[in-house]
């Protein structure tokens, strides 16, 4: 939710526009159940793709970095077009470098830390494909998504994160001539923070500007948290955006600084976190929802009219463990209504309560999110915080606010637990493991009991 700069493998990798063959792109695949009635599920052959900003980029004619820990290469690099241009981006060995590995049909299982030839790889990205080239587009009004989320081994600060991103199917390459390497090599991400630590947009290399990992344009985009957690905390969030496809940004339009409550998209969302909205034994080690097992999270798109082509009017979630269905936690705060879901009335009487500028309702709230929920690509990834350790999720944000004014706690976690480098050196070992997504008819993906 209030995720800015990611951080990036090791250093003295990068990634160009253009296809290198050093290694060849095999995608691991990830098939997923879509579902009609429950016991009504068919089997499709899904595969993933690591998101380009991870990959390998080097000079077309040898192996020349593009980038390196001193930023881009003047030579390679001395504007966008001719860097798109000049860099191929490679394929990925998924296990050996980047850590992430399918360790049973339709699991995907992401380290955080991993050791490898170029130093290490801390984090990754991943996105569900429908075909070699084509980025799976789900269309979620009136639907319902389920998968299977192992965060036992997520300690405070991390995140293990599923979310759908509003991306062009083929990572945008028709749209940009600059772009030759497309979905196949995880290109065109884009989200509601409007990252600027995007290496290219647009099939351009965001070289104008760069500093502190960042360019000067942004990749902006409707985004859907469906589960953002470590075994401490959890929540979910849409984001929507006054644009309805992946949007290069510049200037005031990021939203960045000053500009939050003035840029395309709404990066605070509107979030359901229980431990934020009042129950603080709902979520963790041992509580109703144990994260020490394995748990079934489903998240329904339910629309005004009962339709697939209704307006988005609230989002429901459910938990399933051990058999057993569990209802949301209810909300408990004066002046807010006992709710264990997401509606327009919802975001509008929690940012009231905690004093929260309310920019989702002002760009058109959930009918503006449910626009974009119509083509959206599957986002699977692991991650640290190189802006504010994760304090937003798991800890008390804002970090100088006392902690208890509404809204400020988010979980149980020490706000320096997550600081990248004391999260990467005490828990490289971490991973999460996401499992048997499920998409569908609502109910059709698990059982009410
Ligand atoms: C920068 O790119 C040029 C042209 O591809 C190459 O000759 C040079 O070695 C590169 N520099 C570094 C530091 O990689
Ligand atoms: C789904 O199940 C819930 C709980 O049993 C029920 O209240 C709801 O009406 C059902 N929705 C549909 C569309 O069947």
């Amino acid at each position: 939710m209030f995720r800015t700069l990611t951080a990036l493998s090791f250093a003295s990798l990068v990634l160009g526009q253009q296809v290198g063959t050093n290694t060849a792109e095999k995608h691991p695949a990830m098939p997923i159940s879509v579902c009609t009635a429950v016991g009504s599920c068919k089997t499709e052959s899904t595969a993933v793709t690591l998101d380009a900003n991870w990959r390998w980029t080097h000079a077309t004619t040898g192996y020349t970095n593009c980038f390196g820990g001193e930023g881009w290469n003047a030579t390679a690099c001395p504007d966008g077009k001719t860097c798109a241009a000049n860099c191929a981006l490679d394929g990925a060995d998924y296990g050996k470098t980047y850590g992430v590995s399918t360790p049973s049909s339709g699991a995907l299982r992401l380290q955080f830390v991993t050791k490898n030839d170029n130093g290490k790889n801390v984090g990754s990205r991943l996105y569900l494909m429908a075909s070699e080239t084509k980025y799976r587009l789900f269309s979620l009004l009136n639907k319902e998504f389920t998968l299977d989320v192992d965060t036992s081994k997520l300690p405070c600060g991390l995140n293990g994160a599923v979310y759908f991103s509003e991306m062009d199917e083929d990572g945008g390459l028709k749209r940009f001539s600059g772009n030759k390497a497309g979905a196949k090599y995880g290109t065109g991400y884009c989200d509601s923070q409007c990252p600027g630590d995007i290496k290219f947009i647009n099939g351009e290399a965001n070289v104008d500007g760069w500093k502190d990992g960042a360019g000067k344009f942004g990749a902006c985009c409707a985004e859907m948290d469906i589960w953002e957690a470590n075994s401490d905390a959890t929540a979910y969030t849409p984001h929507p955006c006054k644009v309805t496809e992946q949007t290069r940004c510049d200037g005031t339009d990021c939203g960045n600084g000053d500009d939050r409550y003035a840029g395309l998209c709404d990066k605070d969302g509107c979030d359901f976190n229980s431990f934020r909205m009042g129950n603080q034994d709902f979520y963790g080690n041992g509580k109703t929802v144990d994260t020490t097992k394995p748990i079934t999270i489903v998240t329904q798109f339910i629309t005004n009219d009962g339709t697939d082509t209704g307006t988005l009017s609230a989002i429901n979630r459910f938990y399933v463990q051990s058999g057993k269905v569990i209802p949301n936690s209810l909300t408990v705060f004066e002046g807010i209504d006992p709710v264990n879901h997401i509606s327009d009335n919802y975001c509008k009487q929690q940012k009231t309560v905690f004093g929260d500028n309310n920019y989702f309702g002002t760009i058109g709230g959930l009918a503006a999110m449910g626009k974009s929920l119509t083509k959206m690509v599957l986002v699977l990834s692991v991650w640290d915080d190189y802006a504010v350790s994760m304090n937003w999720l798991d800890s008390k944000f804002p970090g100088e606010a006392d902690a208890t004014k509404p809204g400020v706690a988010r979980g149980r976690c020490e706000p320096t637990d997550g600081e990248p480098a004391t999260v990467e050196a005490a828990h490289p070992d971490a991973y999460v493991v996401y499992s048997n997504i499920k998409f569908g008819a609502i109910n059709s993906t698990f059982t009410a009991k």
